[in-house]
């Protein structure tokens, strides 16, 4: 079983990319041969954005990462732009990609709405990016967050329009969606996903934030004026406390309902949930804070990832132009002869 995922390398890291991806990524490494994890850098170019921050964060990304517990001994832990396998493919199939489903793509309409100057070309190409960073791998399973099922859509759409057009060249991935935590929640807007960008500041909880300030968020978090810690629809404040309490303790959000039944403090459970939240992310927070500073380890580790991941993608591609038709044909007579 193959993995394959990415991160993007663009503003601190939250608690939702903790809980809906990191530590998939984390269980998937023993799972996963290998298990390959991306911090896609050419994704960030596709908005504004200022060079010398986008390769600190890149570097920064992959700390929090082997921080968070990959081990680039046991996962291929690389950066996008050092495998050019990935701007090549996403090129080739481009010729795949029907032009009105990236028009239709929610991120991109999103995303060139809140675009002050430039929309880039390049957003609307990105998912087709994303499709051939997940297919110069021949991925099978994609482990990511709830916002990510469009994208994984059009990439099994690619996939499988190729396949029909050139013949059985490349696997149509799955995404892999967690049942409990797929889409952690802005605290003081639940009806929002925890985000960099769209949240809150006060809604969101960075994976690198001081435990204080973590309870102090966490006390603060926008609730009903209930007692009962159920999950129920008109419950989104209370309902993400107990699915981000679930994960940190490793149970069920099932549990932690028993566990909490009949009338309760809302204010105690959001102290509790804070507690256990700054707990579980204060080693984390550690190791990142010793990675952080030696970049020329973090290159070393992106370089030998870099090397595995090209060794693993260039003959999917090649196999992508032999199909197309695109330079010369691969079989050569044994013996080097003409
Ligand atoms: P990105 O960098 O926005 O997010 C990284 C991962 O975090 C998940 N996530 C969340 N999960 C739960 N709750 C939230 N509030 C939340 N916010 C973010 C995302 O779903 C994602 O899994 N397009 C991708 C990066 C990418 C990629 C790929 C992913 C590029 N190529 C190939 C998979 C395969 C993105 O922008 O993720």
């Amino acid at each position: 079983m193959r993995i394959f995922s990415g991160i993007q390398p663009t503003g601190r890291k939250h608690l939702g990319n903790y809980i809906g991806a990191i530590l998939q990524y984390v269980e998937g490494q023993d799972r996963g041969d290998p298990a390959i994890y991306c911090i896609v850098d050419l994704h960030a170019t596709t908005v504004g954005y200022d060079p010398a921050e986008l390769r600190r964060r890149s570097q920064e990304t992959a700390a929090l990462l082997v921080a968070a517990g990959l081990d680039p001994e046991r996962c291929v832990l690389f950066r996008q732009g050092d495998v050019p396998e990935h701007t090549e493919l996403s090129w080739l199939l481009s010729s795949v990609t029907p032009l009105g489903a990236l028009n239709r793509m929610h991120q991109f309409r999103d995303k060139s709405v809140a675009q002050r100057e430039l929309v880039s070309a390049g957003l609307l190409f990105y998912p087709v990016l994303m499709a051939a960073d997940v297919l110069a791998y021949r991925a099978h399973e994609v482990p990511v967050g709830e916002d990510q099922r469009e994208h994984i859509e059009l990439m099994r759409d690619v996939a499988e329009t190729f396949n029909k057009r050139f013949g059985e060249t490349l696997v149509v991935p799955e995404g892999n969606i967690p049942k409990v935590g797929a889409r952690v929640r802005d605290l003081q807007e639940p009806e929002r996903k925890m985000s960099t960008t769209g949240g809150t500041p006060k809604g969101t909880v960075y994976v690198d934030e001081d435990p204080a300030s973590i309870v102090k968020k966490f006390k603060s978090a926008q609730t009903d004026s209930g007692n009962e810690i159920v999950r129920r629809e008109d419950k989104p404040g209370i309902a993400n406390l107990i699915e981000i309490l679930a994960i940190v303790r490793g149970t069920t959000p099932e549990e932690i309902e028993r566990e909490y039944s009949g009338p309760q403090r809302y204010g105690d459970f959001k102290t509790t949930v804070g507690e256990e939240v700054a707990a579980s992310l204060a080693p984390v927070r550690e190791r990142y804070a010793e990675l952080q500073g030696d970049t020329a380890t973090i290159e070393d580790i992106l370089a030998a990832g870099a090397q595995k991941a090209q060794a693993l993608a260039a003959p999917v591609v090649a196999d992508v132009r032999e199909a197309m038709g695109v330079g010369p044909a691969l079989r050569r007579s044994v013996g080097g002869a003409a």
